[in-house]
């Protein structure tokens, strides 16, 4: 590509996530420091359907880098899924004279990006979702707040089921992905993990590891689902018909995606804000910045969009290994 970009857009779309403003903050000033001029584009796709946009300088992106949520809203845009959606969207970039967009967001965000690169606009993606779950990048904006935010709460848990002798069973985000609930399961050392990644069989991953960990000496229990696993208000009720403990049900919700975004995720979303920028300012456009080990990487979106991140099932076996009680009893491997 060829091309010399002038301004650009930014915006911020689907679900938010702790460090999406960081990423903000970082496109605005390494564009302000190229001499490319920035517009924020509000409520993600249909803020450019809608012309929906608040010009942006170097000061007007200062005090946001440790606030959650995105101070260019997000939303998601049915409109922008059909073909006049998009045009109109062609049109606000024309109008606005925009000669690229970075676009912050998951997988929707990202489906949009590539649809509109192809009507000509060239688009930059950077990956942000508390789910981890975008194939071409190992992370994502927003994972280790969300974790960190899931821990504590669960922590708080604990520690009334202990008192009480109670089994939780904690419903966490992550869509149709595992990532959240197993990172987190690990960090509370979960009686047991729920992921829509393996598939379930309740008497061994549920009711047999309740089962051990009490002949073990525990007398309260913490199970971690995955909401795509299905509702945790379910797995109580089975958990309640096999063994005949009541369990408490929390769906830990949106608490999740909110508040002050971490060390790791501050620092990410800058870089990631400031390749995505020298990216255009060097010509190339179409993209997605993403991380691979601790570097940045570079992927064509239509590639980025094939590619599939699996969850490591060996931090599931990390998991039932830790069961291993006081009492020297062990779920054993298999
Ligand atoms: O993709 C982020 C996420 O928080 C998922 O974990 C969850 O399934 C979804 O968004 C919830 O979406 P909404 O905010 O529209 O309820």
């Amino acid at each position: 590509m060829d091309k010399k970009f002038r301004r650009i857009g930014v915006l911020t779309s689907g679900g938010d996530a702790p460090g999406m403003n960081a990423a903000v903050r970082a496109v605005v000033r390494t564009a302000v420091a190229y001499g490319i001029e920035c517009v924020g584009i509000r409520r993600g796709w249909q803020g450019l359907i809608n012309s929906d946009f608040v010009v942006l300088d170097a000061a007007s992106v200062g005090h946001i880098l440790s606030r959650g949520g995105t101070m260019l809203y997000t939303a998601r845009s049915e409109e922008f899924l059909s073909e006049k959606g998009r045009a109109r969207a062609v049109a606000t970039c024309r109008m606005l004279g925009l000669d690229a967009v970075v676009a912050i967001g998951g997988d929707g965000t990202f489906q949009g990006a590539l649809a509109l690169s192809k009507m000509g606009i060239p688009v930059i993606g950077i990956p942000a979702t508390i789910d981890n779950d975008i194939g071409c990048s190992n992370y994502t904006i927003g994972f280790d707040t969300a974790c960190n935010t899931a821990v504590d709460c669960i922590d708080r848990l604990r520690d009334t089921m202990q008192s009480h002798e109670r089994c939780s069973v904690v419903e966490v985000m992550g869509r149709n992905a595992g990532f959240l609930a197993l990172y987190v399961g690990i960090a509370i050392g979960a009686t047991a993990v729920l992921v829509p990644e393996r598939e379930l069989n309740f008497e061994r991953d549920v009711v047999e590891r309740i089962r051990n960990a009490r002949l073990a000496g525990s007398t309260h229990f913490m199970v971690v689902v995955a909401e795509g696993v299905g509702s945790a208000v379910d797995i109580g009720k089975r958990i309640h018909e096999a063994i005949g403990i009541e369990p408490r049900v929390t769906v830990l919700g949106h608490i999740q995606r909110g508040g002050s975004p971490n060390a790791r995720d501050r620092e990410t979303a800058t870089r990631m804000g400031y390749f995505a920028v020298k990216a255009l300012a060097e010509g190339r456009g179409n993209l997605i910045v993403g991380t691979r080990g601790g570097d940045m990487v570079e992927i064509p979106i239509e590639e980025a969009l094939q590619m599939q991140k699996h969850l490591q099932m060996d931090r599931y076996q990390v998991l039932e290994t830790m069961s291993v009680s006081a009492a020297g009893m062990a779920t054993p491997l298999r």
